[in-house]
């Protein structure tokens, strides 16, 4: 189930967001319930103010994983997808249905014309969500990232358009 995140999921939301192998390609892992309350707050609060729309992915009553579409320009009509889940839910295809029910909130209830996503090129499992969905690699950020492997890292910029999603859906 796709449904706002609140505070109260705080507990389940470290799980994953305080797991360095999930935060290997992302920001630093959250340390505590308190870091990631505040987490959950700012997601809530950009919402509120219409920033973003960001959702949490429900199984079996535990918070899995959160996923969104930030970095949301109206006046351009478009906006950036971000997600992260639990290691132990990798594999299954969840990530895969959640973004395909944020896409097609995106593309009709917000009016997007484009969906961006920025992935580190060694991110596998990102960068074969992406293309799964649809997404066209357009371009590469040469070692635009220094990453906890004391390495610069590339960057990929992934683009999905309107009228290509509408295709894809026949
Ligand atoms: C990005 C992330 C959410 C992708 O997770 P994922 O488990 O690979 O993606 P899905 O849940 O869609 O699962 C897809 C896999 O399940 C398999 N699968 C099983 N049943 C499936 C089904 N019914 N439908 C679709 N896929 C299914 C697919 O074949 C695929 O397997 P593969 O990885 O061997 O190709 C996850 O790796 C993650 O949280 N990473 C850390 C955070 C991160 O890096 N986020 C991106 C930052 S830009």
């Amino acid at each position: 189930m796709l449904r706002e995140p609140t505070v109260a999921d705080a507990a389940d939301v470290l799980v994953f967001r305080g797991d360095p192998d999930v935060q290997r390609y992302n920001d630093d892992p959250l340390r505590t319930v308190a870091e990631a309350e505040a987490f959950v707050e700012y997601l809530v609060a950009e919402s509120a103010a219409d920033l973003r729309r960001h959702w949490a992915l429900e199984l079996d009553g535990t918070v899995i994983g959160l996923m969104g579409l930030h970095s949301w320009h109206r006046q351009h009509r478009r906006a950036e997808v971000g997600c992260d889940m639990a290691a132990a839910h990798w594999g299954r295809g969840y990530a895969s249905e959640a973004a395909a029910a944020i896409l097609r909130h995106g593309f009709t209830a917000m009016r997007l014309h484009r969906v961006q996503a920025h992935t580190i090129a060694a991110n596998t499992r990102s960068v074969r969500l992406l293309e799964r969905l649809g997404f066209t690699r357009e371009g590469t950020l040469r070692e635009f990232s220094l990453e906890t492997d004391g390495r610069y890292h590339d960057s990929v910029v992934f683009g999905l358009l309107r009228p290509e999603w509408s295709a894809r859906r026949g």
